[in-house]
This record gives C-alpha cells, sequence and structure tokens, in this order.
C-alpha cells in the first residue's frame, strides 16, 4: 500500500528529526530546514523561514509545489533568543514572530488553499506556552500564539485532527548558543515516541504537555468534537 505523506518543518535537527525518523514507518517525510541533515528516507528541502514576508509567501508556494499533497503537517521549527525585550532588535523580533507563528499560519493556509483539507496537524509548543519568561518574552508570545493556533484551527472542519505538544526543556542542538547545561534535560527521542503516542487516537484536538523531573506526560485537553 502507497505511504501517506508527512511534511516536518523544523525536521533537519533535535525533535523534529527524531519525529522523522519514526514517522518513516508509516509516512513518505518530506523535512525542511536551513540545513540537510543528509537522513537517507528523508526527503529535504532547504527553507530558512525568517524571510520577510513576501519572500516567505514565494518560498512556500514552491516548497508546496515541490511535494505532493500531504495527510500530516508537523510544524516543529523554532530556535532560542534570550534577552529582555530591549535588547532585542527589530529583526531579531521579525525572525522569532516569523519562524513562531507567520510562518506556521502562512504554510496553514496555502494547504488548505491547496488541498482544501489536512488530514492532521502536530504544533510543537514548549512548556513557555503558558510560563513567562522575562529573558524569552517573543519565544513565549510566538509559542502560546502557535498552541492556540492550532486549537482554533481544530475547530475547522478542514482539519481532521490537531495535536499541540508542548515539551520541557529538551537536550538538542537548540542550545549550542549561550552554552546552557543540558543536564537533566528530556531527550529528544523519548519526547517524539510520547508526541507518536499521544498522535494516534481518535480525537479533533488534544493537548499535551511532556515534562522532566520527572519525566511524564500529562494530557490538558483532548476534544473529539
Ligand atoms: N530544546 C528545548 O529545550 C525545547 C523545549 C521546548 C520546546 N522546544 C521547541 O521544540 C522544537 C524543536 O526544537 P529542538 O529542540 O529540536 O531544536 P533544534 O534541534 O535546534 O531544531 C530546530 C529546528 O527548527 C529549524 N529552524 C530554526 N530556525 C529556523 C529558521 N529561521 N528557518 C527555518 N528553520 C529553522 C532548524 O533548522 P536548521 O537546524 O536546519 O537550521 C531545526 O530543524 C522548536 O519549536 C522548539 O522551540 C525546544
Amino acid at each position: 500500500m502507497d505511504k501517506m505523506n508527512a511534511l516536518i518543518v523544523g525536521g533537519t535537527s533535535g525533535l523534529g528529526l527524531e519525529l522523522g525518523l519514526l514517522f518513516a514507518e508509516e509516512y513518505r517525510v518530506f523535512i525542511t530546514g536551513r540545513h540537510d541533515p543528509g537522513k537517507g528516507g528523508l526527503s529535504c528541502t532547504i527553507l530558512d523561514l525568517s524571510a520577510e514576508r513576501r519572500e516567505l509567501g514565494s518560498k512556500l508556494d514552491a516548497l508546496l509545489a515541490s511535494i505532493p499533497s500531504i495527510d500530516l503537517l508537523v510544524y516543529a521549527a523554532g530556535f532560542s533568543q534570550q534577552g529582555l525585550l530591549e535588547s532585542v532588535d527589530d529583526a531579531e523580533i521579525a525572525a522569532m514572530t516569523s519562524v513562531g507563528l507567520v510562518a506556521p499560519s502562512m504554510l496553514i493556509q496555502r494547504i488548505l488553499r491547496k488541498q482544501n483539507e489536512l488530514p492532521a496537524l502536530i504544533a510543537v509548543t514548549s512548556t513557555s506556552q503558558w510560563t513567562p519568561r522575562p529573558h524569552e518574552p517573543i519565544y513565549t508570545a510566538v509559542k502560546a500564539g502557535l498552541g492556540m493556533l492550532g486549537n482554533s484551527l481544530s475547530l475547522d472542519p478542514k482539519l481532521g485532527k490537531v495535536l499541540v505538544a508542548a515539551p520541557a526543556g529538551m537536550a538538542t542542538p537548540f542550545w549550542r548558543k549561550g552554552g546552557r547545561d543540558v543536564t537533566g534535560m528530556l531527550d529528544a527521542p523519548w519526547v517524539a515516541r510520547q508526541i507518536i503516542g499521544q498522535f494516534h487516537g481518535d480525537y479533533r484536538y488534544r493537548f499535551v504537555r511532556i515534562l522532566r523531573d520527572p519525566r511524564r506526560v500529562e494530557v490538558g485537553e483532548t476534544r473529539r468534537e
């Protein structure tokens, strides 16, 4: 039987890459990021999501024109940005809002226009979705926004099912700048397995917190209508 198609935005590293490797058993997996990890079986498109709106729109159009209709979109792209708001410049604010919220909105809009449906969406947020952090004001804002984008879209009949997955700190290249001690953080393969476990099942919307100390999964909400 033909495999279904999954697009993993932010699938070139860390959690997105682990999800890609696991989903490859069920799906033909297309990944995007700014570098190609060279994993056989995952078809990679280089796509920088921090571009200005018009350029971003053209890049997203080109991406969707180059791949078949997708059955599952995983939005896992994100990066760390540390600093009080007054220390972050305009370009950094634009990059964070673009990668975290504008790009997923523009991408899903284009998928719905192209296919008229999106059978499944997984949006990767963070504990920053509900935890205020003075040194991550834009990051926390876009993660809260992405969570609500997924929740609102789950009410659109063109969306089959939506999983919003909010992990705690993970030991991934996310922390490569800044020298954060990642001891005790979650490992991405374990988090990916929890997300896939929570993805399967009959629902329209689910929100899960994937936490540490001790590591565990808490289902915040499941909606079947
Ligand atoms: N690590 C943590 O502690 C943690 C905790 C909670 C939530 N999260 C979230 O989990 C998700 C996965 O993060 P991770 O820990 O797996 O980090 P990661 O290893 O750094 O992976 C991040 C992914 O996002 C892509 N990306 C980043 N900036 C991009 C840009 N400007 N344009 C296009 N793609 C971009 C990266 O592509 P390239 O590598 O090819 O540039 C990579 O594929 C992110 O949404 C992150 O916010 C992380």
